[in-house]
């Protein structure tokens, strides 16, 4: 794994957590899952919330833009996406020469199912003048009815690069939409979709935390249920790469993350010095929770799950992200 998605993980996470062991098979999954990678001339990309063994067998684990940015860099014949459909199909669309594969074609995103391309053109006709901004996590038929695309990294700068007058729709997620409105005080309308992963994440059980360890830095990611209400709280509003970069710059030694519970692999196998509290324990993503070391396996034995976007939709939903990806 590069420098940037290092982990050492052998599944023994012990600061703020007690530790959890690897079923013994994995450790001949992973020596195989290697060989296999050479065989296809593969990479693996995965995204900070895979399971800790997935991370450790994969060349790149980071954000969706750092994912997006190495699919389009790749040499690679073959990209195994460890990660949700939407981040799959963006990595198809950028790199057409390339196979993508998914370990489960299942893992969807219930946040890029709230808003349908049927929906998005409503909007636009109710607001003819408006520019649509969509969130990464959108199907490629619904980037295909937008404008401009943002990640949780870049969406202050994306919408700061459209012109001050401009009217802005944004879809899909209600408390990403509200960070960046608070931010760049822009005229931005909001879709009321909202990760359900991320809305487990509740204000009270933030305060008993920040009670409890009050020398803790609370990080939080802007997909959060309480962001409107504690982002002044926040020490930072951070993307999960955001947040890897915060902790590892940081003298703090305790952390309190709000995000999705796989991160925790990353930053404990990285810090094993600090401590990391997650804001919910009840914030696993079950899509993500999906992929499996064992399909990831599997996916490099029959070259399965192959994700492809219809030429004549990837042509219109390719725009956007590219937007995105030369602003930032
Ligand atoms: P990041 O881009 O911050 O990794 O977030 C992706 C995501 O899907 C969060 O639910």
């Amino acid at each position: 794994m590069d420098t940037n998605g290092s982990t050492s993980g052998n599944g023994h996470e012990t600061n703020g957590r007690a530790a959890v062991a690897e079923p013994p098979h994995y450790a001949l999954l992973k020596e195989k899952i290697a060989i296999l990678k050479k065989e296809r001339e593969a990479v693996i990309l995965a995204h900070n919330y895979q399971e800790g063994a997935i991370q450790d067998v994969a060349d790149f684990v980071g954000d969706s833009l750092g994912l997006a940015r190495k699919a389009q860099g790749t040499d690679a014949k073959v990209i195994l996406f460890c990660g949700v459909h939407f981040m799959a199909e963006t990595a198809a669309m950028l790199c057409p020469e390339k196979t993508v594969l998914i370990p489960d074609l299942a893992a969807g995103c219930s946040l890029a199912d709230m808003i349908i391309p049927e929906q998005i053109r409503a909007w636009r006709a109710a607001h003819p003048d408006g520019v649509v901004v969509c969130y990464v996590n959108t199907s490629a038929l619904v980037k295909a009815e937008c404008d401009y695309c943002v990640t949780s990294t870049n969406g202050v700068k994306v919408i700061e690069h459209i012109p001050a007058e401009q009217e802005i729709l944004f879809v899909p997620d209600y408390y990403l939409g509200s960070f960046l409105r608070a931010k760049t005080k822009r005229n931005i309308h909001l879709w009321k979709g909202y990760c359900p992963a991320h809305a487990a994440i509740l204000p009270e059980r933030v305060d008993r935390l920040r009670e409890e360890h009050p020398e803790a830095e609370f990080l939080m990611h802007p997909e959060c249920g309480c962001t409107t209400k504690q982002m002044d709280l926040a020490d930072e509003v951070l993307s999960t790469d955001g947040m890897v970069q915060y902790v590892k710059r940081s003298p703090a030694k305790e952390f309190i993350i709000a995000t999705e519970t796989g991160l925790l692999h990353r930053l404990r196998a990285q810090h094993p010095e600090k401590a990391f509290y997650p804001a919910s324990e009840h914030a696993p993503c079950h899509h993500m929770q999906r992929n499996t070391l064992e399909k990831a396996f599997m996916s490099l034995v029959r070259m399965q799950h192959v994700v492809t976007v219809d030429p004549k939709i990837s042509e219109r939903a390719v725009r956007p992200i590219e937007r995105m990806l030369e602003i930032v």
